[in-house]
């Protein structure tokens, strides 16, 4: 991993502009695997960095990879227009760095939502091309009956889509509750599909992206994590294949 002069370090990880970096070294606020930084312009190889500025102590990371269980009542977007947005329970330091949200669940949609800073590993997640299955919990209003899962197997026609959309699994888990595998991410799908096939959604949780699963990553409602390499590795295309 190529050397880097510290000041590039720490804006690269969120710590504010150049300027504002400097200014925290030649004050004595960071410290490097322990030792106070004389030099800002001075170069470290970023392998394995360990940083620390102020109280904050932090690994380098080259890109970030977020997993968070989103509440309901949160909007996926940057410019939310009715509700907070799910940046806002992120820290400064993934704000800074400019994480987006992989794809968008709706404001009252809860569960396993990814974020990152990487583009390439955002469209790889979320293009319908790469097929990632997510699997979706819903609650529905009226029974599921048989007729209802075999609908959304067979596939439904939204009025503004050019042929019908189907679930790639759809199972009936309790009397007003299915388990539903989308491979696109098309907007209200699960809603607009349900209600295509004459029910309607009263709850949905996401509650897996490819193999990695909510339950298996302890997160509380709101909370979020640095996702390991091992929960990375559940989500590329040979963990799908
Ligand atoms: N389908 C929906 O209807 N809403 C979501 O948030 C996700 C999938």
């Amino acid at each position: 991993m190529a050397a880097m002069s510290l000041d590039k370090i720490l804006q690269s990880q969120g710590f504010g502009s150049r300027k504002s970096c400097r200014a925290a070294v030649e004050q004595g606020l960071v410290r490097i695997g322990g030792q106070i930084a004389p030099d800002w312009s001075q170069t470290y190889s970023t392998e394995g960095l360990e940083l620390t500025v102020g109280s904050v102590s932090i690994p380098f990371r080259e890109q970030l990879y977020l997993a968070m269980n989103k509440p309901s009542g949160y909007e996926c977007s940057s410019r939310p227009s009715h509700h907070p947005s799910v940046l806002s329970l992120l820290d400064d330091l993934c704000r800074n760095r400019n994480v987006q949200p992989v794809g968008r669940l709706d404001h009252d949609t809860t569960g396993l939502l990814l974020l990152s800073d990487d583009g390439a590993f955002i469209h790889r997640q979320s293009s319908p091309k790469h097929h990632v299955p997510k699997l979706y919990h819903a609650r529905t209003a009226r029974p599921v009956d048989a007729a209802l899962v075999s609908a959304m197997l067979q596939g439904v026609q939204l009025h503004d889509e050019d042929g019908p959309l189907r679930a790639i699994s759809c199972e009936q888990t309790g009397e007003h509750e299915l388990d539903i595998v989308l491979e696109q991410g098309k907007y209200h799908q699960v809603k607009r599909m349900l209600a295509a096939a004459g029910n309607h959604c009263t709850a949905l949780e996401r509650v897996a992206i490819g193999r990695l699963y909510l339950k298996d990553l302890g997160l509380a409602s709101g909370a979020w994590m640095h996702l390991l390499p091992e929960h990375r590795a559940l989500l590329s295309p040979e963990a799908l294949s």
